[in-house]
């Protein structure tokens, strides 16, 4: 079945974000980020919802926000990391999209997150602490329909390889 959404799943820094803008704009289709989607409706960044407010605070948010993406059409949703970690969230998203897990090594994403001030949960993390929370997270992440490892191609061959893949699954 042909389902109108990309949702894209994964860790902090396997490249949700950046990949998800490429693809949208080689399918034709809108794009939107739920943390961006977040610190518009609390009209603050979202390291300063975890500063001020805390982790659940901003859960209960990003489920919010959640509900309302699951709604859109012909778009690729790029998923916080921890959006699967509510099973009402993985619901809504499933109805709405195909999953696909974006991941890579913990050396990589240590790598690419390791001058970026903008992930609470991995300050100061050493690789195995990421190492660490992915496997914790492992189980979650096993919703995807599709997997691709975007530690092994530059953005544009992993865009390349995540088309096909869609194109395979869904004949889009
Ligand atoms: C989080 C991932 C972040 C952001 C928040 C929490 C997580 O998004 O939602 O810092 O729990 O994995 P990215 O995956 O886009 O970094």
């Amino acid at each position: 079945m042909k389902k109108s959404n990309i949702v894209l799943i994964g860790f902090m820094g396997t490249g949700k974000s950046v990949i998800g803008r490429k693809i949208a704009k080689e399918l034709n289709m809108d794009f939107l980020d739920t943390d961006h989607e977040i610190e518009e409706l609390v009209g603050m960044k979202i390291r300063d919802i975890f500063r001020c407010y805390g982790e659940k605070r901003f859960r209960s948010e990003e489920t919010l926000v959640i509900k309302r993406v699951s709604l859109c059409e012909n778009t690729v949703i790029s998923c916080g990391g921890g959006v699967v970690l509510s099973a009402e969230n993985v619901a809504a998203l499933r109805r709405c999209g195909l999953m696909v897990e974006l991941y890579a090594d913990a050396q990589v994403i240590f790598e690419r997150v390791k001058n970026n001030r903008n992930r609470p949960l991995l300050k100061g993390a050493s690789v195995e602490d990421i190492e660490a929370r992915y496997e914790s997270r492992r189980k979650f992440y096993e919703v995807a329909d599709i997997r691709i490892d975007t530690g092994l191609q530059n953005i544009e061959e992993t865009v390349k390889t995540l088309k096909q893949a869609v194109s395979d699954l869904e004949g889009r």
